[in-house]
């Protein structure tokens, strides 16, 4: 079996490790920051994911992981070195690929030394033309040597979604693979045939700038479908009856669109989505195209925030010291991520008309601290968050919200108004009680 490394301690670096290890695979991740790597030797993750804990704790007992700092190490002593650094948004939404230039100029120090051949492989999203361009031209010029002979190279998305990343790491629906040339795909292809044996998703080989394009189409195509679907909610509002959620359960049923991702709501945030599609805008105009679906998907994700914060405007009157309870903080449930989380701008309107906010989630409350500071008020339970509100937002859908009762919104609120911004609640049961308002259901 291979030994792999992974360079970058995030989501993708981290989670796609651990199960490398978990598989029998030597594994090494290696980071930058003592303070990470120091948790990670001790069996803790960094951050929140479920199942991670388990196995992390597991892989570093059994020692088929090693965490360390430093990346040249980490090469030396691996076959296959998987890039999962940050790519994180400039101010004008283009891509910040400091960590990728970092990263590959090292790589390249280490193979310099190395004499043995190495397969490096992208996992971190880059705009099309980075493998090529940046990281194979780097690792040439520090190493002396060259790409395809003395080293393999290859782009390989990661469609891990946080709250589900180990499950979506065993379970990928697909493999993309850009390879430089043959022999570099034919080698990840192998890898790949090892970790998931007879269960091996299909694989598609192509070019590298196509296999970088996937990931940006994936996401885009994604927030696309939830920007529709959101776009549908908005016209069923002004339908007294009409209901987003039978729509998307009848679409849902058509092969051709399938039922995931139609989910209506606040929209789309995460460390993801919003950067990808605003860097899907930003690469095409660079290319001399306009693309005008994207960014429409990105202006209508954008405007389910005003709509949200109307509502609570058309249902209160006047936000002015209005106490609003915010139920759920992080962008997404089972994950305290709190990087362009809906919530975020949600609040920021609300404060601005005067509202006063109390917020409760059950895992990204200090996260939101370091955002919000003392702005909000965070309360230790949904209960406690309802207590003495004039309005409710539900935020982010975990699994404890679903759990409330209208009775918990009656007996704790000054006035129970419920705005459903993820449609976890049963109209039928909430509206004979209270004052229910729902995204995508027209109030009759
Ligand atoms: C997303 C993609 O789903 C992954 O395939 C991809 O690997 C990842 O980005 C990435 O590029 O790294 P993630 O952002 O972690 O994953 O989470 P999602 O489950 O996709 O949710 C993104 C946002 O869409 C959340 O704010 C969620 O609330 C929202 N969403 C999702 C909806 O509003 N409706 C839906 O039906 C689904």
């Amino acid at each position: 079996m291979y030994k792999i490394s992974f360079i970058g301690m995030g989501y993708v670096g981290l989670c796609t490790a651990v199960c490398f290890a978990d598989k029998g695979f030597k594994t090494i991740i290696s980071s930058k920051d003592p303070e990470k790597v120091k948790m990670v030797k001790k069996g803790k993750p960094p951050f929140y994911e479920p199942l991670l804990e388990e196995l992390l704790e597991k892989t570093i007992k059994t020692k088929k992981l090693e965490a360390i700092v430093g990346r040249k190490k980490a090469v030396l002593k691996t076959d296959i070195s998987f890039i999962a650094v940050g790519t994180p948004p400039n101010s004008d939404g283009s891509v910040n690929l400091k960590f990728i230039k970092e990263t590959s100029k090292e790589i390249g120090q280490a193979l310099k030394e190395k004499k043995n051949s190495h397969l490096v492989v992208v996992k971190s999203t880059v705009p099309p033309g980075t493998t090529e361009k940046l990281v194979k031209k780097n690792i040439e010029r520090q190493s002396g040597k060259i790409c395809g002979e003395h080293f393999l190279l290859c782009f390989n998305p990661e469609f891990l979604r946080e709250g589900n990343a180990i499950y979506d790491t065993l379970h990928p629906d697909y493999i993309a693979i850009g390879e430089h040339d043959k022999k570099s795909g034919d080698t990840l292809e192998q890898v790949y045939k090892q970790f998931y044996g007879e269960i091996t998703p299909p694989i598609i080989r192509t070019n590298l700038p196509t296999a970088e394009l996937i990931k940006y189409a994936n996401n885009a195509f994604l927030a696309t479908k939830i920007s529709f679907i959101n776009t549908f909610a908005n016209i069923c509002e002004r339908i007294p009856g009409a209901d987003i959620k039978k729509v998307a359960e009848a679409l849902g049923k058509d092969h051709r669109i399938n039922p995931h991702f139609l989910n209506a709501g606040l929209g789309w945030g995460g460390s993801c989505f919003p950067k990808d599609v605003k860097a899907s805008i930003i690469f095409s105009k660079k290319l001399g195209y306009n693309p005008i679906l994207v960014q429409a998907t990105y202006k209508a994700n954008q405007a389910q925030i005003q709509f949200t914060t109307q509502k609570v405007e058309k249902a209160l009157k006047t936000l002015k010291g209005k106490k609003i309870a915010i139920l759920g903080l992080s962008f997404k449930p089972d994950t305290d991520d709190m990087r362009e989380a809906r919530s975020i701008e949600i609040m920021k309107k609300l404060l601005k008309k005067g509202a006063k906010i109390t917020a409760y989630d059950p895992m990204a409350t200090s996260n939101a601290k370091a955002i919000m500071k003392e702005k909000i008020n965070y309360a230790s339970s949904a209960i406690d968050c309802l207590k003495g509100a004039d309005c409710a937002i539900l935020v982010t859908e975990w699994e404890e919200f679903k759990k409330l009762k209208p009775e918990d919104f009656i007996q704790n609120m000054r006035k129970p108004i419920l705005i459903d911004g993820r449609r976890i609640y049963d109209p039928k049961k909430f509206s004979k009680k209270m004052r229910y308002i729902a995204i995508g259901l027209g109030e009759s």
